[in-house]
């Protein structure tokens, strides 16, 4: 570790991007790990051997944003095609389109609507709530769209989500359900949206292709921590529980089971993402890869599907999505104050603060504490934690 300027935990976007920042901008050496064998994090994705599909192993993973300065700076590194994504869901054998639309409740309901007549239906709808205060999920989404919908589209795939009857989840998991008096079926609403022509993992390459940058794959934090020199500034962006041991107890996390299947087809369902809301489909949703890329136009009679599995995460599972119960925020709140004591150590990314975050979220994050924290302490000496 003689040369060593910076040791950063985790290959993911919010990695990377005070990787490339500090050997491009400060000429730092530095030396970022990951547990796993391949850069990228969650974004990481892979050409299918067999057909060249490019697959996200993590998931669906659609690149959109608000941000001037976080696509300012991606475009560095890539250029965008021009998907935009659209979501279906199937729901006693009909496909309806998401998110809930005027398209979605004229079918649902069987006939022409205005938006001011939808609009009045789902209030009128939603008013058995009225003058109470929703006691969970399920009185919370009738409040906001009226049972019809809520049992359609909602109670089904919210209860395969969390493995959980929606009566028994709080109702603060939902702040909104978005219902759009339009025909807009467009998923985000953010200025930029496109997915990397060549493929994310190309991303990570140019990002942290640098003389001054070295990369150990398939190397546990924690299997180095008691040999590090004492002061090492280092970004962690692992789980924020297992940096201290789960000494204040475990945070809870949501996981997805992902099951791959190559089709003898060339289209099995004619769109990217097919959402499940009957509760009898154990799936949640059906990922069909090839339709995030329409501009590549695979030569192959083949297709490649994953079905998502969703269930809460044991220790040794990959950690997706924060559950933040009441008792969760607590626990944060506790590894939070230790984490302000650590002055070489500054906890980033999702894992790191316990947060979901979007991939511009992730990058942008980093950017502002590249310049808050990562920047001080090379130019000042100020601690980097
Ligand atoms: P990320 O998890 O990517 O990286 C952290 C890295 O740290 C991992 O590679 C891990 O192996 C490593 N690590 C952890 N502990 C370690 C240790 N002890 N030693 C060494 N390495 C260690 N976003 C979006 O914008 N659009 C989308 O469509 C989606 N879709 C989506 C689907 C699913 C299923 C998930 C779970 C997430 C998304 N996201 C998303 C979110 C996206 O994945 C997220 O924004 C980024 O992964 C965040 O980057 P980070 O660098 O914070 O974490």
């Amino acid at each position: 570790f003689s040369n060593v300027d910076l040791l950063i935990v985790g290959a993911g976007f919010y990695g990377a991007t005070i990787a490339e920042r500090v050997a491009n901008q400060l000429q730092k050496n530095v030396l970022l790990i990951d547990r796993r064998s391949h850069i990228g994090g969650n974004a990481y994705s892979e050409f299918d051997n067999e057909t060249g599909i490019e697959v996200h192993r993590y998931g669906a993973h659609l690149f959109h944003t608000p941000n001037e300065t976080v696509w300012t700076y991606l475009n560095r590194f890539t250029g965008f095609t021009d998907y935009k994504h659209r979501v279906y869901s199937t729901y006693r054998d009909q496909v309806y389109s998401m998110p809930i639309n005027l398209g979605t409740i004229s079918q649902f309901f069987n006939r022409r609507l205005s938006p001011d007549q939808a609009r009045a239906l789902i209030a009128d709808q939603a008013a058995e709530m009225a003058g109470r205060n929703p006691a969970n999920l399920e009185e919370k989404a009738i409040s906001l769209i009226g049972r019809p919908l809520y049992e359609a589209f909602i109670r089904g795939y919210t209860a395969k989500q969390w493995q959980t009857d929606p009566r028994d989840l709080p109702e603060h998991i939902i702040t909104r359900l978005p219902v759009r008096y339009t025909f807009d079926n467009r998923y985000f609403n953010d200025k930029y949206e496109g997915l990397p022509i060549d493929g994310y993992t190309a991303i990570f390459e140019r990002m942290l292709k640098h003389p001054k940058i070295n990369i150990a794959l398939g190397v546990d934090f924690f299997s180095l921590k008691s040999s590090l020199p004492p002061g090492l500034p280092i970004v962690y962006t692992g789980p924020i529980d297992r940096y201290f041991d789960y000494s204040e107890g475990e945070l809870g996390w949501r996981t997805i089971d992902f099951e791959k299947e190559t089709l003898n087809t060339g289209d099995f369902q004619g769109m990217a993402v097919m959402n499940y809301a009957d509760e009898t489909v154990p799936y949640t949703r059906i990922l069909e890869f090839r339709h995030f890329n329409p501009e590549r136009s695979y030569q192959t009679e083949k297709t490649v599907v994953v079905r998502e599995y969703s269930r809460s995460a044991r220790r040794k599972d990959e950690p997706y999505y924060p559950i933040d119960t009441r008792q969760d925020k607590d626990v944060f709140l506790r590894y939070r104050a230790r984490a302000e004591a650590q002055t070489n150590v500054h906890f980033g990314g999702r894992l790191g603060t316990y947060r979901y975050l979007d991939m511009h979220q992730a990058i942008g994050a980093a950017l502002k504490a590249f310049e808050s924290r990562v920047l001080p302490h090379f130019a000042e000496g100020q601690a980097i934690g």
